[in-house]
């Protein structure tokens, strides 16, 4: 018997979508109603969904299984016709993106805390895409949190749980539930971009690479796409269980946290590459032999070696970045003769631009590289187009590299982040900074061309977003950028990004906390950040 049941409820305060989605830790989202009012107000914001066809799945993490019973109980109550799961409750960000676009979907709901680490104890999260791929759009993650401040029921199926491992359909009161494979659809999007016979070839000429996975949802996707179909040695996976708990550890892939790769591709008789992605699989950190690929230069090498894949043959449009991203893709852009967009952080900022045709490549700082093949910033898309890149040009990831700097220059770059600081103290460091008038001022010997908080329009849409960052740009084109964190479930996180433009050659081979060190100074005075916020040193440097 299944019986639509409507249950009364009251709003929960702050069920506001962050950076990417809903992020709060577990027993937040554990609580009775609370998921299921945050999902009836995504329903009741997303236009009629009576007939519509939703796809849903996460990263695996604790409570996963959990909430997709719950949310498939909800999709039946309000009248979706299908709803396509992913086995297992699996499904990586970007592959989410291939199949809501593939099958033309009305949008998805994402399970997933991305990079934050997972189990009973940490993060969970939940996002709702559009039927374009991609994240909502600010006016409708608005909408939502609206919704749910005034919310006073939802509706829900009262029905046993589903069998999400078996692949095939079930019935769940009128609705069609379609449990399908993760990875299928996905991996033949990447077959049709990339060279997948030249990367194969380099396998088999003894091209040496490994993946960290970090017991995250890319596990699956990796196996499948380099070990079986691309022919690597079984065991390049590293990591490729997904786990609940992503085995006790940060899915994060950066120095800091993916350091099990970062040991395998140290030293001699280390493999040729290296790769790692994220909790949800959008992320990627690439090396090559004792060699680091920043996210901003790795968008920029991309972007200058396109055509050497099939998929990015004919060229590309255009080429966007985040703002705090390092100005390196610019300089690509400039030399290709397409336009360069500056957007604010948060992948959803791409999406009009892309569906406008006005960019191909998009890319952050913060580990994320993307293309107009999905509506996400996708990690196994970036190691296959790295794949076939260095099967192309048959040189080392440093060589490709540091030719890319000998040809544009060296945008040297890093990100300093300043994890669970006082909220309060963050918010009075960011007011203090957007109060500072320092235009013509000389900041130990640096003059400040303009500072400002930065503020975006959009090209297409017009929507405008305020307060994305405060900005200190140096007549020299050097840069310091301070923003605090959206996506965290802790107290603020501030992150401070330094950039400066390094044209000589015989520099390039400079540590960039050596090179960047008067900017980092620069940056903490002017901030006051010991004096603020306790911390006379950053978490993590990226
Ligand atoms: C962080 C990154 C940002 C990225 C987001 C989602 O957001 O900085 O570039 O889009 O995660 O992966 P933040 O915590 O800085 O708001
Ligand atoms: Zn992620």
């Amino acid at each position: 018997m299944t019986a639509v049941t409507t249950v009364a409820t009251t709003p929960f305060a702050g069920q506001k979508p962050g950076t990417s989605g809903l992020r709060k830790k577990v027993a937040v989202f554990a609580q009775p109603h609370y998921l299921e009012n945050f999902v009836q107000a995504v329903f009741d914001s997303i236009g009629a969904v009576a007939g519509k066809t939703l796809v849903v799945g996460g990263d695996g993490r604790y409570h996963n299984r959990t909430a997709i019973q719950v949310i498939l109980k909800m999709a039946a109550a309000n009248g979706f016709a299908r709803v396509m799961v992913g086995r297992g409750g699996i499904l990586s960000t970007p592959a989410a993106s291939c199949v809501i676009r593939k099958y033309q979907t009305f949008g998805g709901i994402i399970l997933s805390a991305s990079h934050n680490p997972g189990g009973p104890t940490e993060d969970f999260g939940i996002k709702y895409n559009i039927p374009a791929g991609g994240p909502a759009p600010e006016a409708i993650t608005e909408a939502i949190f609206a919704r749910s401040q005034v919310i006073d029921r939802y509706r829900i199926l009262e029905a046993g749980n589903l069998d999400l491992d078996r692949l095939g359909t079930a019935r769940l009161g009128e609705m069609t539930v379609e449990v399908f494979d993760p990875v299928a659809d996905y991996a033949a999007l990447m077959e049709s971009l990339f060279d997948f016979a030249a990367i194969r070839a380099a396998f088999q000429a003894g091209f040496r690479m490994k993946f960290d996975a970090m017991h995250a949802v890319t596990g699956p996707y990796a196996v499948e796409i380099l070990e079986r179909r691309l022919g690597a040695t079984p065991g390049t996976v590293m990591n490729g269980v997904p786990l609940e708990d992503f085995g006790g550890g940060h899915p994060d892939p950066n120095l800091v946290h993916a350091h099990d790769l970062v040991e395998a591709l140290t030293g001699e008789g280390a493999p040729d590459f290296g790769a790692a992605s994220d909790g949800d699989g959008d992320r990627n950190m690439v090396l090559g032999r004792d060699f680091y690929v920043t996210p901003s230069d790795s968008l920029a090498v991309l972007a200058a070696n396109a055509t050497l894949c099939p998929g990015y043959a004919k060229g590309l449009k255009g080429i966007a970045r985040s703002m705090p991203t390092s100005a390196a893709p610019d300089r690509v852009a400039a030399k290709l003769g397409i336009p360069a967009w500056e957007t604010p952080t948060g992948w959803k900022f791409f999406g009009t631009l892309l569906d406008a045709g006005k960019a191909t490549l998009c890319g952050e700082e913060s580990f994320g590289t993307g293309s107009d093949h999905v509506r996400e910033k996708d990690g196994l898309w970036a190691v296959l187009m790295w794949l076939n890149v260095l099967a192309g040009r048959k040189q080392s990831v440093a060589d490709i590299v540091t030719a890319h700097w000998r040809e544009f220059g060296r945008n040297v770059y890093s990100r300093h982040d300043y994890e669970g600081i006082d909220s309060a103290a963050a918010d009075g460091l960011m007011e203090h900074l957007r109060g500072l008038d320092l235009k013509g001022k000389s900041l130990d010997g640096y003059t400040v061309a303009f500072n400002d908080d930065f503020a975006y329009t959009d090209p297409v849409d017009g929507s405008v977003s305020v307060r994305q960052g405060i900005r200190v740009v140096f007549e020299d084109g050097s840069r310091i950028v301070f923003r605090l964190s959206g996506t965290g479930t802790e107290g603020a996180t501030l992150r401070v990004y330094i950039e400066r433009y390094e044209p000589d050659p015989a520099k390039h081979g400079l540590d960039p906390q050596a090179a960047l060190a008067d900017l980092i100074k620069i940056a903490r005075d002017l901030a006051g950040i010991e004096a603020r916020t306790g911390r006379a040193e950053p978490t993590v440097i990226t």
